[in-house]
């Protein structure tokens, strides 16, 4: 599966959890087990970006200093998670503070990768390098324990 498949499910599958959140009571599937997939399938996301992904592209001129710039920002989204396992209370209001920043920060990057940086990445590396980039991705997701099955 192409990388740029993979990674925009991601954002989609985690924009739709933390949309899941925003609803304090939800009583279907508990907003702690809901915030716990949102959380690791995320931090997920991050990890194989910056260890995959951004360095592959990195290799090519055109994306030189795509993780100086990507970098902080994931590390301002697991500061943003840090805070809000901290509280433990989905239905405060800080943390629903939290989320909608979340939520802000993770579309803008989302519009980002898949308004530009993907298309672009297609375009210079071509189909069957994102292609081999989207099955080291399953595969180091698969070794954490996380199926694409389950599509976190
Ligand atoms: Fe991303």
């Amino acid at each position: 599966m192409l990388a740029t498949e993979l990674l925009t499910n991601d954002h989609n599958e985690a924009l739709s959890l933390i949309d899941e959140l925003k609803d304090r009571h939800n009583n279907e599937r508990g907003n702690r087990d809901i915030f716990r997939d949102l959380d690791m399938a995320l931090r997920m996301h991050m990890r194989v970006e910056e260890e995959i992904f951004y360095p592959e592209l990195e290799k090519d001129v055109e994306f030189k200093g795509l993780m100086a710039e990507s970098v902080p920002e994931h590390n301002e989204a697991r500061q943003i998670l840090d805070d809000m396992e901290a509280l433990n209370n989905p239905a405060s209001d800080e943390f629903q503070k939290l989320l909608a920043e979340l939520r802000f920060a993770l579309s803008q990057h989302a519009e980002k990768e898949e308004a530009d940086i993907f298309p672009r990445a297609l375009a210079s590396l071509g189909p069957d390098r994102i292609d081999e980039l989207g099955n080291r991705i399953d595969q180091m997701k698969g070794e954490a324990g996380m199926t694409r099955t389950a599509n976190l």
